[in-house]
């Protein structure tokens, strides 16, 4: 099969009902969470993607049990303590979330872990976790990339830690870690997803979260002695649907309604940014699930996009979305800036980077520095050029950005790596055919 897409139309206006895939922050930590408990967890929807396969695959080696059935899986795991008599290979693909979750899941571990994982994963950053879990007293050999090999300590001695820059994923690392630690662990951590406190909560682990300040959590953990099974019913995928939000905000008269989608507050940055250029999206039925909410959210068309400073206090909130908010910023009447943004340069490509240069060869001006880009919008733009993206890292995010602008501003695209999708949203195609038809 091809490996890449061409696209030389736009979409036609639509007007569609459509579902996305489980959302892979809950549907990794569901994977791990429910391999500490040697009792039966069972989910619907989890997201079968690579990066979520590339988690149960982990799991499997650690000895627990995982079993697929149509929209069901069912895991029992092994408990808290690992055993492991030799040397453990764990291969984390291309996901940062499992590379660096698991590290801490196996901060007591008394054997190696070797922990390896593919290109674009084996160029970014493990110092972020390898240094508070050294703080636990975990040893490492190869520190700042992987490959990487650790050992974990009998004991792990609680910690106190301050997490700076709105990552969860090591604000969650350090959080598994403490499970396993001997008295309270206390985390001072800028806010970014909350879904392992979530869950952490709706197991009964003693888990205390307090704002501090407006920007910052206060989060003290004890250790337990025991993990319960987390049954789970996992919503859809807020950034999957980020697609498909900015497809409909970019196409002329259509409108989207995306059923049972995971609303959490901190997640939906997007959302806040969008809705301060012009875009209309609405959330409708409004629930709650185990602390998390949901939504259907329904988005139109909409005519008058306007550019905007972006507060920064949404950053950790739309960190995975920005590529997209770029696209409607350049479809935006106006200059639109976005700053502090560092860690996007962080992500599976230097995604700032990527962003500016898909940009330059869409023919928007645009000025990029280390941590911030303005861009300045042509609501008008209507692209006749070839445009050819490749050697991307394989980076989902930017496969599908990259469809999004082919179908919105036209063009004749040629796209790269559509086996990308597999990592997190294997169903993507699948389900804009769908709108298409
Ligand atoms: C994730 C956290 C974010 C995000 C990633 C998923 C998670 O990374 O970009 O796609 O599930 O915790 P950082 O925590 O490094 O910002």
């Amino acid at each position: 099969m091809k490996n890449f897409l061409t696209i030389n139309r736009k979409i036609d206006s639509f007007d569609k009902v459509i579902n996305v895939e489980g959302d892979k922050s809950i549907s990794i930590r569901w994977v791990l969470m429910s391999s500490l408990s040697k009792k039966k967890s069972t989910a619907f929807n989890l997201l079968k993607s690579e990066d979520v396969m590339s988690a149960i695959n982990c799991i499997k080696i650690l000895g627990s049990k995982v079993r697929f059935s149509k929209n069901k899986c069912e895991i029992i795991g092994n408990g808290l303590h690992f055993n492991n008599k030799k040397k453990i290979v764990l291969n984390a693909g291309n996901s940062g979330t499992l590379g660096r979750l698991i590290l801490g899941l196996l901060i007591n571990s008394k054997n190696k872990i070797k922990l390896i994982g593919d290109k674009s994963l084996s160029k970014r950053d493990f110092s972020r976790v390898a240094a508070p879990l050294k703080k636990f007293g975990a040893k490492f050999d190869g520190y700042k990339n992987l490959p990487l090999e650790m050992i974990g300590i009998d004991n792990p001695k609680p910690i106190k830690y301050f997490e700076k820059k709105g990552s969860a994923q090591c604000k969650t690392t350090v959080m598994l870690a403490a499970l396993k630690s001997n008295g309270l662990t206390t985390i001072k951590a800028k806010k970014s997803r909350d879904h392992t406190e979530l869950m952490f909560k709706h197991l009964k682990i003693p888990i205390q979260v307090k704002n501090e300040g407006k920007n910052f959590d206060k989060i003290r953990i004890n250790s337990v002695k025991k993990i319960n099974p987390l049954n789970y019913k996992i919503p859809g995928d807020i950034s999957s649907c980020s697609f498909f939000i900015v497809l409909t905000l970019l196409s002329k008269n259509s409108q989207l309604l995306i059923k049972n989608i995971n609303t959490n507050p901190t997640r939906i940055g997007m959302i806040k940014i969008l809705r301060m250029m012009g875009g209309s999206i609405k959330f409708l039925n409004k629930r709650s699930y185990k602390g998390e909410k949901i939504s259907d959210i329904l988005v139109k068309s909409s005519k008058k996009l306007k550019g905007i400073d972006c507060p920064v206090k949404y950053n950790s909130s739309a960190i995975d979305e920005f590529l997209v908010i770029f696209l409607v910023a350049a479809k935006s009447k106006g200059i639109s800036y976005f700053k502090n943004l560092s860690e996007l340069n962080q992500k599976e490509s230097p995604r700032l980077i990527w962003a500016s240069k898909i940009l330059n060869m869409m023919g928007i001006k645009n000025v990029m520095t280390k941590s911030s880009i303005k861009i300045f919008g042509k609501p008008n733009l209507n692209l006749k050029r070839k445009i050819s993206i490749k050697n991307f890292s394989k980076d989902h995010r930017i496969f599908m950005m990259s469809v999004v602008a082919a179908l919105t501003f036209g063009g004749r695209w040629k796209i790269n790596d559509l086996s990308s999708i597999k990592t997190s949203f294997p169903k993507f195609l699948e389900i804009l055919k769908r709108i298409e038809h």
